[in-house]
């Protein structure tokens, strides 16, 4: 039987989305927005897109929330990007009480889909779609880490100028600018890359300004676009999320997940590695950190927790 992907939000990440569902045959699609007439134009364009593209699967789009009913996916990108003037406790007031009734909706129509949220602050919004739609852990988590290392795996790949598909790494903690990316745990084809670019003399300088630029990624897209931020790598890093759910893969993907006792934190979502396959997050894997790693995700984890409480007291 063909699987049901609901994609709440169906603004540019929620467009690719469908997209990239549709030709990769993941299955059908509702698309789900409170804008009238847009979920319903967007469907009708990828419906016509099957002309060209051949895929089996039908797109719906509507703006009625029970129509995620019996879902097998859902992914969540409803809600407001930042806009000038604005201030980050606003944009956490808004997209709380999106994802908040989002969270209620999923509890009544789809409680055992494996939901993915995208929707900023990522590592808030995920906690209180977990904690209104009471989904378990393992069936709620966000995606951040997977894009935050594409980003990183580009850039290395430019500056070393080898292949992206060999470079091995990944980020840990909130998305935001005080992420941790793991140098320790990046390699070069099974190479470690410390030992990488000593062989080829390049300097640890260069690999710092890179890391800086990973931290900033989002924003350097923001700035380029003038309007919106990046949404082909988002849609692209969420879809490998629910493929390897939906296909039982069992891939090593760093996500946003819910931590119990894992790297020493309790009741926050943060972004670690974990092994998603038909069970959803069936593993976090806990890597040993150095010094200084552990004092930067400790700062990481300060500014996760500190949104959490602002936005409970918000919600409560
Ligand atoms: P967008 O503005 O193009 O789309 C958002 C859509 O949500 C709009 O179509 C809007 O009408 C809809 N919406 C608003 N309230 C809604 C509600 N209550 N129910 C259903 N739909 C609703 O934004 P875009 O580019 O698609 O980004 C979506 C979110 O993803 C933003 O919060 C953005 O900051 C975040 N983001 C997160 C990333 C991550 O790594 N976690 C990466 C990139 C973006
Ligand atoms: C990004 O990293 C804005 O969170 C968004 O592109």
């Amino acid at each position: 039987m063909k699987k049901k992907i609901t994609l709440i939000g169906a603004g540019n990440i929620g467009g690719t989305l469908a997209h990239l569902s549709l030709i990769k045959k993941l299955g059908d699609v509702v698309l789900i927005d409170v804008m009238k007439g847009m979920p319903q134009g967007k469907a009708l364009d990828l419906s016509q897109s099957s002309a060209v593209e051949g895929f089996p699967c039908k797109v719906e789009g509507t703006n009625d929330f029970s129509q995620m009913k019996n879902s097998d996916v859902v992914i969540i990108t409803a809600g407001i990007p930042r806009q000038p003037g604005m201030s980050r406790d606003d944009l956490l007031e808004t997209n709380g009480k999106i994802i908040k009734k989002i969270g209620l909706d999923i509890k009544k129509y789809c409680p055992k889909a494996f939901v993915i949220c995208i929707t900023n602050p990522l590592d808030a919004m995920v906690f209180v779609l977990q904690k209104y739609s009471k989904l378990s852990a393992a069936k709620c988590v966000g995606m951040a880490g997977v894009l935050d290392s594409s980003r990183l795996k580009f850039f290395l790949s430019k500056e070393l100028n080898v292949s992206i598909n060999d470079i091995q790494t990944f980020v840990l903690g909130g998305h935001g600018d005080d992420m941790v990316p793991m140098v320790n745990h990046t390699t070069i084809g099974g190479i470690p890359l410390l030992d990488f670019i000593k062989k080829r003399k390049i300097p640890m300088t260069k690999i710092n300004k890179i890391l800086d630029r990973t931290r900033m990624g989002g924003g350097e897209i923001v700035k380029l676009l003038q309007r919106g931020s990046a949404f082909y790598a988002p849609a692209s890093s969420a879809i490998q999320m629910a493929e390897a759910y939906l296909l039982d893969q069992k891939k090593l993907l760093p996500c946003a997940a819910y931590l119990n006792g894992q790297y020493g934190l309790k009741n926050m979502y943060m972004g670690v590695p974990v092994i998603i396959g038909s069970k959803g997050v069936e593993e976090i894997i806990e890597v040993p950190l150095s010094t200084a790693e552990k004092k930067m995700l400790k700062t990481s984890v300060k500014s996760v927790q500190s949104l959490v409480s602002a936005v409970n007291k918000i919600l409560n």
